[in-house]
């Protein structure tokens, strides 16, 4: 069972709650990040989260998960999903296992958002069920 477990949210994702609340709903990271952190407790594990709007703060995040006893990684990375080379080469680097997590269903979008840098390499990807998708994720990543 994974003992410590660290969230990932990518770009824009501070926004949530007022962001475009028809495709990523109204709870905001807060409420998000509060109900992991509980699951989290509920079975004696800790969870840390962390946002940034920065490609390399992410990267930076990763490489410090090597050094703090992570053992599972629950990553949004938004936008960088589509672009970033660098977050799937630092989760390599680091090999601890990720669950991919986005919000919207990225395949009912537009064609730019079905691609992921981070697919081949996750354990899983869930996309389209809003905050649950993380819900299940950390579900996942507690029973591994
Ligand atoms: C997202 C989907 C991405 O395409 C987008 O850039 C985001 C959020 C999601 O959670 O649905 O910022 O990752």
């Amino acid at each position: 069972m994974a003992q410590r477990i660290l969230i990932l949210h990518g770009p824009n994702l501070n926004l949530l709650g007022t962001r475009e609340p028809g495709i990523y709903g109204r709870q905001t990271l807060a409420d998000i990040n509060q109900r992991l952190k509980q699951l989290a407790a509920g079975q004696g594990a800790h969870c840390s989260a962390f946002q940034s709007n920065h490609e390399g703060e992410l990267v930076d995040r990763i490489q410090a998960a090597a050094q703090d006893s992570t053992d599972f990684i629950i990553i949004n990375a938004a936008a960088y999903t589509h672009t970033s080379v660098a977050l799937p080469d630092a989760l390599a680097a680091v090999d601890i296992p990720f669950i991919e997590v986005h919000l919207s269903n990225v395949y009912k979008r537009e064609t730019f958002r079905h691609h992921s840098f981070l697919a081949a390499t996750a354990q899983g990807v869930v996309a389209g069920l809003g905050p649950f998708g993380y819900e299940a994720a950390m579900q996942y990543a507690l029973a591994s």
